[in-house]
């Protein structure tokens, strides 16, 4: 009996990756690609699927060297989809080329993990022209819908979320629209911490949980101690779903805890301390621009059952005295950047506690928001017929990743283009007509927008 090859795909630990890290290029380009795996990479093959051939081999269409294959100015028949396969049949994630010419978008071959950065080039190229340009007034769209216009072919996506997945393509001013390409966006994996704080008294009982796109089976919690590196949960906690309990910590569990899948993909890492004596509570991931938190200063004996806060209690951040509570509990609100640094507290007679980081983070969109301002001009928001009124957006940095877009009763989300004739940050709108009441704003390639404004 002849039995069919199957390629399984159970290690995922073999990494195909490409350079130029893009899914679509013109004639001649060279493209390599290289595969990561575990051991040696002598069982390993590099392969391709065509529209015309199926599961051959680098040494036919490309150039080995090591574990990368190198093509060497491609051609349209390079097109197809790409992996590394073991003798085991074992596989690597796949990866799809398209060879073509005119106009095309550059985006990545492999997804994007949330909280990443990109730029999406539009570029073009005749067929025998040597260099492709990008210089030129480009129109981008997702899933079909506008979404923004730039003088030259570059979209730049920041910290993409769930929400920036989709078909895009873009649109060259007199050569037409590029075909789609696909950008997958995986959510990123998360640790978090029960009770959420970094420093801990012995016998408390401590919850590490993850979570992490898809299913936990191919992912595992691990730790770095003092005296040992990379060790997973099951020896030293208790592993139940996706979380790992440590039911009573010893000064030994101390250390840096995260998760890792096979594929070497990372969450964010918690640090704990576990110690006696006197310790402030503070949380044991970064917090956000406004949220608020207390800090407990806590005291405990080493065999006591409790622990307690209520004695009086100073509190310092950078070695410098902030305040003094009767209670231990320091309360922040609404904290900002100013408020991070390394705080300790101090006992009336059990002395200090050691030093923790408070981290803040900003929130990059809301500085957007707090800073873009529409204004109008003439200043008012009823007009007559047939005046000119101009909207005019201040924005933090360039405008360019800015536009600026109303709602009216019969439209929504419409870009000045059509609208309004737009004059750097500017739309102008010629005489005014009643179809133009509506409501207006700047809004960024982020999605966040300046205040409205009404205009009736
Ligand atoms: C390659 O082609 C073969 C035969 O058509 C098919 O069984 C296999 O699933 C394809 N592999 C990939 C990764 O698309
Ligand atoms: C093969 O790879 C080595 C090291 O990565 C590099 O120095 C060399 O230039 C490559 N050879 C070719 C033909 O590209
Ligand atoms: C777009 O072009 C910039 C600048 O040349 C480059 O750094 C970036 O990697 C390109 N993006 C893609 C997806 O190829
Ligand atoms: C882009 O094109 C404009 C007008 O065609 C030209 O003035 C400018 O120098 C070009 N910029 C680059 C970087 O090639
Ligand atoms: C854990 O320890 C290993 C070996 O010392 C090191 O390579 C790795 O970066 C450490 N991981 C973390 C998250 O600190
Ligand atoms: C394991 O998790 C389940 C649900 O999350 C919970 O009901 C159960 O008590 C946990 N088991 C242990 C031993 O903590
Ligand atoms: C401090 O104690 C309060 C009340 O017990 C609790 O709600 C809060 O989470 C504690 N703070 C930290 C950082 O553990
Ligand atoms: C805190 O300590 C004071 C004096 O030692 C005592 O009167 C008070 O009841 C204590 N409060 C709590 C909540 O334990
Ligand atoms: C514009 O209309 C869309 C769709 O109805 C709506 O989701 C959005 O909130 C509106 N924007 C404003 C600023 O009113
Ligand atoms: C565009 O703006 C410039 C400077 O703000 C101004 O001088 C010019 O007249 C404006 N163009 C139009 C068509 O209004």
């Amino acid at each position: 009996m002849m039995l069919a090859p199957v390629c399984l795909m159970i290690t995922a630990a073999a990494t195909l990756s490409i350079h130029p890290g893009r899914s679509v290029f013109f004639y001649y380009e060279t493209v390599t690609l290289s595969c990561a795996v575990p051991g040696s990479f002598s069982s390993w093959t590099m392969k391709r699927n065509t529209s015309t051939k199926s599961s051959v081999s680098c040494e036919t269409w490309g150039q080995l060297n090591g574990s990368s294959c190198i093509i060497k100015g491609v051609y349209p028949s390079d097109s197809g989809v790409y992996w590394c396969e073991s003798d085991r049949g074992e596989c690597s994630n796949t990866i799809n080329i398209r060879v073509t010419t005119g106009v095309i978008l550059e985006s990545p071959a492999v997804p994007l993990t949330e909280g990443d950065s990109v730029t999406l080039n539009c570029s073009y190229k005749e067929k025998y022209a040597k260099e492709s340009t990008s210089n030129f007034s480009t129109a981008f769209y997702r899933n079909g819908a506008f979404i923004g216009k730039r003088s030259e072919g570059r979209l730049m996506l920041i910290h993409v979320s769930k929400e920036d997945e989709g078909f895009y393509k873009c649109e060259h001013p007199t050569k037409g629209e590029s075909p789609e390409n696909w950008l997958e966006v995986r959510a990123a994996a998360t640790l978090s911490i029960h009770p959420g704080k970094s420093v801990f008294f012995y016998y408390e009982t401590v919850t590490l949980s993850c979570a992490v796109p898809g299913s936990f089976s191919s992912w595992t919690m691990k730790r770095n101690t003092s005296t040992k590196s990379s060790v997973s949960c099951e020896t030293w906690g208790q592993l139940n779903g996706s979380s790992c309990i440590i039911k009573g910590v010893y000064p030994s569990d101390s250390g840096v805890y995260w998760c890792e899948s096979d594929r070497g993909e990372c969450s964010n890492t918690i640090n704990i301390r576990v110690t006696t004596g006197v310790i402030l509570e503070s949380p044991a991931v970064p917090l956000t621009e406004g949220d608020s938190v207390t800090l407990n200063c806590s005291y405990k004996e080493k065999y006591a059952k409790g622990s307690t806060s209520n004695f009086s209690t100073a509190f310092y951040r950078n070695g410098a005295f902030i305040g003094k509570r009767s209670e231990g509990r320091l309360r922040l609100i609404h904290v900002s950047k100013e408020d991070e640094g390394f705080y300790k507290c101090e006992h009336p007679t059990k002395g200090e506690s050691p030093e923790n980081w408070l981290e803040v983070r900003g929130d990059d969109d809301d500085h957007d928001v707090a800073a873009a301002t529409l204004s109008i001009h003439p200043g008012k928001s009823v007009f007559f017929y047939y005046e000119t009124v101009t909207l005019s957006c201040a924005v933090p940095g360039s405008f360019s990743s800015w536009t600026m877009k109303r709602n009216t009763s019969t439209k929504s989300s419409v870009s000045c283009e059509t609208w309004g004739q737009l004059n750097g940050s500017s739309c102008i709108i010629k005489g005014v007509y009643p179809s133009d009441s509506g409501v207006y704003w700047c809004e960024s390639d982020r999605g966040s927008a300046a205040t409205p404004s009404t205009s009736e």
